[in-house]
Parts: structure tokens; sequence; C-alpha cells
């Protein structure tokens, strides 16, 4: 038996944020409730972000009402302040995150404050949390490259990596935004965060658009990383990162993983179908 994989399902939050389409909440939960017959962990399914800067998760208190729990599985949700904490506890999301960058420009463009002053905000939500044992997962993102500053170095990464986990996060979850990583710069990334945050709580969240997120797995896989989000279909970006195509997709990891000889414990054929949705709920 080989190691098991988890892969993390991003498709309802990072894959549907940027639709340009207003997709129903409807299409939404029947989405959730067809991967929550795959076999993943957690999903993450709603965003309580300011619905003018993020028009298409507007919807995300619905979608947690409208779903079908399944056992097992840990509906998760983002929140880049207390407003969105408390709204992500009154939609009974089973966990959340909170989301910093490594670099400053994109954290100015994408929530409106420094990364100092994005980790005071987060500090109440975390404190909260902790009160509730909710669990609370940081992503950082533009881990090797910014769509504003260029370039950003490995110990900024893993100083911002440092700062969510010694607060509480349980997870980092490394962001490749733009998908402009190559194995190299991952791997240059990782050996600096891993000095600081054990690999066993590090995520991989890698964006595809160079085609290269595969590759960007392996290198990972090679420094002990376990865990990787991906969404159904490929589907995704961010709104306020120019360029950046979908994570990678959902199928793709895991049929990489098998070949590999890795566990993931999810059914391809629910997969294949969540996908088919995906990609249907982009052109509407
Ligand atoms: P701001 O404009 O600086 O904040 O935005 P504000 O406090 O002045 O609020 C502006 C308005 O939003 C106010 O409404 C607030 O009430 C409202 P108004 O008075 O103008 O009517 N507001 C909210 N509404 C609903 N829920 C909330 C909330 N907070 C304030 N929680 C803010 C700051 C953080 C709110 C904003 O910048 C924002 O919402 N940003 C989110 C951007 C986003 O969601 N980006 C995509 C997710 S991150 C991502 O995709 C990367 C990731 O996948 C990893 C990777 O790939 O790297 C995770
Ligand atoms: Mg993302």
């Amino acid at each position: 038996m080989g190691d098991w994989v988890e892969i993390f399902e991003m498709g309802p939050r990072d894959g549907l944020q940027n639709e340009k389409r207003e997709i129903p909440v409807a299409e939404k939960v029947a989405l959730v409730d067809c991967l929550s017959r795959a076999g993943f962990r957690r999903i993450e399914v709603a965003s309580f972000v300011s619905p003018k800067w993020v028009p298409q998760m507007a919807g995300s208190a619905e979608v947690l009402a409208g779903i079908t729990r399944a056992e097992g599985v840990r509906y998760a949700a983002l929140t880049p302040n207390m407003r969105g904490y408390e709204d992500a506890l009154a939609a009974r999301a089973d966990e959340i995150a909170v989301f910093a960058s490594a670099s400053e420009g994109f954290s100015k463009a994408n929530i409106n404050a420094t990364i100092e002053e994005s980790i005071a905000r987060f500090e109440p939500i975390l404190e909260a949390a902790r009160h509730i044992d909710l669990p609370v997962r940081g992503y950082v993102s533009c881990v090797t490259d910014c769509p504003y500053d260029g370039a950003v170095a490995p110990e900024k990464v893993a100083e911002v990596a440092d700062r969510l986990f010694s607060l509480g996060c349980y997870e980092i979850s490394l962001g490749d935004t733009i998908g402009q990583a190559t194995p190299d710069k991952i791997a240059r990334m990782l050996l600096a965060v891993r000095e600081r945050v054990p690999v066993s709580r590090l995520a991989g969240h890698y964006h595809d658009t160079a085609g290269r997120a595969l590759a960007n797995i392996d290198a990972s896989l090679a420094l002990g990383v376990r865990v990787f989000d991906a969404a159904v279909g490929g589907l995704g970006g961010c709104p306020y990162a120019p360029g950046a195509a979908g994570n990678v997709a959902t199928e793709a990891v895991a049929a990489h993983l098998e070949r590999l000889g890795y566990q993931t414990g999810l059914d391809m054929d629910v997969i294949a179908e969540a996908a088919e949705m995906a990609r249907a709920m982009r052109t509407g």
C-alpha cells in the first residue's frame, strides 16, 4: 500500500469565485453534493468576503444551508476579517481559512491591507476560533511570484507561514497564485518554509497557468508535502491576480498520484462526474 496523499477540493470556492456568469446557488449546491460522494475529507465551499470585491461568493451562506452534509467531510469557508468569521459561524462552516500573502503588492490588491495589517486582522479570528475548537487553515499567496512585485523571497514565505502557524492555523497552504512557479523555485521555497513549520502541516496550492502544477506537486512530494489543493475541472483563478488560471484539476492530480502509487481514497467516477458538472457551470 502506497503513502496516503490528501486532495483538498477547492472547486466550489477558488474554482467558482472568478466566474463571470452569476451562478445560481442551486447549481453550486448540486456541485458540492456531488463532490461529497467522491471521498474528500475537506471541501472549500464558501467565502465570506465583501460581495463588492467578489460578487460570485455572495450566496455563500445559502450554499452552506443548502448542501447535504456528508459524514466525515468538513465544509470550509474563507474569512478575511471578524465579520466574515461571524458569518461563517452562523452558516455552520466546519472550518475556516484566513488568507495572507507573502508579497505586499498582492496583499494590498486582494484584501486592501499590508501583510502586517492582515495578520492583525487574523489574530482575533484565531483567538475566537480557539475558544470553540474551530479549525483554522492559513493560506500564503504568491509563494514564488507576485503579479505586482515580481519574484518573492523564500524567507518571506517562511516568515508569513510561521506567523500564521504560530497564531494557531493547523495547516498552511502555500499558493502559487498565478501559476508561474517552477519545480526549482517550489523546492527552494519549501526548504525555507520547512525550517519554520513542520512539513506535515504544509499543503501545496498550485494554479496551473503555465502547465507546471503537476511538476510542482512532484517537487513538493519529494520534500514531504502530502496535501494538495485542487479544483475539479481545473476551474478558477483569483480576481485580484491578473492572468491567474485555474487551480490544477483534481482529476489530473488524482490520476497522477495514483500512477505514482499514492492512495487518495477518491472515487474517480464521481470526480469525473463533478468535473463535467463544473465545466458546464462555466458555460452556463
Ligand atoms: P475594504 O474595502 O478595505 O474593507 O475591504 P471595509 O472594511 O472598508 O469594507 C468595505 C465594504 O465591505 C463595507 O460595506 C463592509 O461592510 C463590507 P459598505 O459599508 O461599503 O456597504 N465588508 C464585508 N461584507 C461581507 N463580508 C465581509 C465583509 N468585510 C467587509 N467579511 C476586505 C477589505 C477584506 C473586506 C475586501 O478586500 C475583501 O473582501 N477581499 C476579499 C478578496 C478575495 O476574496 N479574494 C479571493 C480569495 S483569496 C485567493 O483566491 C487566493 C487563494 O486561493 C490562495 C492562492 O491561490 O494564492 C486563497
Ligand atoms: Mg487560489
